[in-house]
C-alpha cells in the first residue's frame, strides 16, 4: 500500500504527524508532498520539526494568491505528481485550499480519496473553508470523521455509511504526545505568565479569519477591545501574518496587547494550557481549548465544530468584540466546570485510520 499525503497549510501539519507515524507503524510506503500554501518558517518548517513530521518529498512552491490561483496551481501540480508516483490512495487534511485541489487532482485520475477530519460543517457558504469541505467530501470515498454529528453530515449529503469511519480527533492526537513537552516550555516563564490561579493570568489570542481581519471596521473593533482589554490584563497576541500586515496597514494601535510573532507548536500549547482564556477564531483551537478544559471565547457567528459547544468549554460570541471585556471577566470570576471528556477524542485517532486504510487494502488484494 503506497499512501501519498498532501500538507499545504500549518492546521494540515498536526493532523498529519500522527496518522504518517500511524500507518508508517504498519509498514505502509509513504510519501508526503506540501504544497507550499504555507511557506514562512514559523508557519510551516518550525511546526514539521516540533511534530517530528519528515521533510517533504516534494514541495510545489505555490505560495500565497487568489483563492482560484492558489487552488488552480495546487490543482496543476498535483496531477503530474499523482501520475508519476503510482500511489493507492491520496490523503488530505482539514479545509484549506491545497485539500481540496489535491483531492480534486487525484479524483480526476480515479484515486481513491481519503479525508481526514471529513463531515464538518458550520453551515456558512460565505466561508472559503466551508466550500473546501463540502467539495472535498463529495470527491472523497474514505472519509474518516471527528465526531458523531460529522456523521450525520455525511448521512444527511447521501454518503453512502460504509465510506464513513468515525475515528475521533486527529489534532487531540498531536496534543496528547506534544503535551508533556508544552508543560516544560520556558515560554510562558519567559514572558511573565502564570496560568489563571497565578499572580499574572493572561488572555491568549489569535486571529486570522477574512471576515475578521480583511474587514477593516470589523478589524478596528477588534483592535479597539483588545486595546482597552489590555489596560486591565495581560494580553497575548502570537500574530499570523496576514493579520500583522492589516493591522499594520490599517495603522490601528493595540495598546499594551503583547504582540508576538506566530509560534512554534509545543510552544503555543504551553500558553493555550495556561491561559485563563482563549480569544480566537480558529477551528483547531475551539478543539484544542475543549481537550484542554480552557474557556475559549470565539469571534464568529457559526463553528464547523458545534461539539465544542455542547460538550467543551467553547462560546460563540458572534461578531461582537465589545462583548469580550463581559464575557471574560464573567470567565474569570468562575470556577471552571468539570472537564467533560468528547468521544474517541483520546490521542489514537490516527492509529484508528491507519487500521482502516489498512483493512481497505486487505479487501482490494483478497
Ligand atoms: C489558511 C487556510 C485557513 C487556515 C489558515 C491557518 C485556506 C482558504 N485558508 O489561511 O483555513 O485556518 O491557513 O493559518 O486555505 N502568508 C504569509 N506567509 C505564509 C502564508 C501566508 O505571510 O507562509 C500571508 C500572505 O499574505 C497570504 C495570506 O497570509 O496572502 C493568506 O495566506 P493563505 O494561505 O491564503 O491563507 P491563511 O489566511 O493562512
Amino acid at each position: 500500500m503506497h499512501i501519498l499525503h498532501v500538507v499545504g497549510a500549518r492546521p494540515n501539519f498536526m493532523k498529519a504527524a500522527p496518522v504518517f507515524a500511524a500507518l508508517a507503524a504498519s509498514g505502509a510506503r509513504q510519501t508526503l508532498v506540501h504544497t507550499g500554501q504555507h511557506y514562512d518558517v514559523q508557519l510551516s518548517a518550525a511546526i514539521f520539526s516540533d511534530l517530528g513530521l519528515p521533510e517533504p518529498e516534494m514541495n510545489l512552491g505555490v505560495g500565497s494568491g487568489s483563492h482560484a490561483s492558489q487552488t488552480a496551481q495546487v490543482l496543476q501540480g498535483m496531477e503530474g505528481v499523482l501520475i508519476e508516483s503510482r500511489s493507492d490512495m491520496l490523503l488530505v487534511y482539514g479545509d484549506v485550499n491545497s485539500t481540496v485541489a489535491a483531492a480534486l487532482a487525484a479524483a480526476k485520475l480515479n484515486l481513491p480519496v481519503g479525508h481526514v477530519e471529513a463531515g464538518l460543517r458550520s453551515g456558512d457558504r460565505t466561508m472559503p473553508e466551508e466550500i473546501n469541505r463540502i467539495v472535498t467530501d463529495r470527491l472523497a470515498t474514505s472519509l474518516f470523521t471527528p465526531s458523531r454529528d460529522a456523521d450525520a453530515n455525511l448521512l444527511a449529503e447521501g454518503v453512502p455509511r460504509e465510506w464513513i469511519h468515525c475515528v475521533g480527533n486527529v489534532m487531540i492526537d498531536s496534543l496528547v504526545r506534544l503535551l508533556p513537552r508544552a508543560v516544560v516550555s520556558e515560554l510562558p516563564a519567559s514572558l511573565n505568565v502564570t496560568g489563571r490561579k497565578g499572580s499574572r493570568p493572561f488572555v491568549l489570542v489569535t486571529l486570522h479569519r477574512p471576515s475578521n481581519v480583511d474587514d477593516g471596521p470589523m478589524l478596528r473593533r477588534i483592535a479597539e477591545a483588545l486595546s482597552a482589554l489590555s489596560r486591565e490584563l495581560i494580553v497575548v497576541f502570537p500574530m499570523h501574518p496576514r493579520t500583522r500586515a492589516r493591522l499594520e496597514q490599517l495603522r490601528v494601535p493595540i495598546g499594551n496587547v503583547l504582540a508576538l510573532e506566530p509560534l512554534t507548536y509545543v510552544d503555543f500549547l504551553a500558553l493555550q494550557r495556561l491561559a485563563a482564556v482563549v480569544v480566537t477564531d480558529s477551528g483547531g483551537i475551539q478543539e484544542e481549548t475543549s481537550y484542554l478544559n480552557v474557556p475559549c471565547l470565539t469571534l464568529r457567528d457559526n463553528t464547523e465544530r458545534p461539539i465544542t459547544v455542547d460538550v467543551g468549554t467553547n462560546t460563540l460570541i458572534g461578531r461582537h468584540p465589545e462583548r469580550l471585556a463581559g464575557e471574560i471577566t464573567r470567565s474569570l470570576d468562575t470556577n471552571l466546570p468539570e472537564r467533560r471528556a468528547i468521544p474517541l477524542w483520546d490521542g489514537k485517532a490516527a492509529i484508528r485510520i491507519a487500521d482502516a486504510i489498512m483493512s481497505l487494502a486487505c479487501v482490494r488484494s483478497s
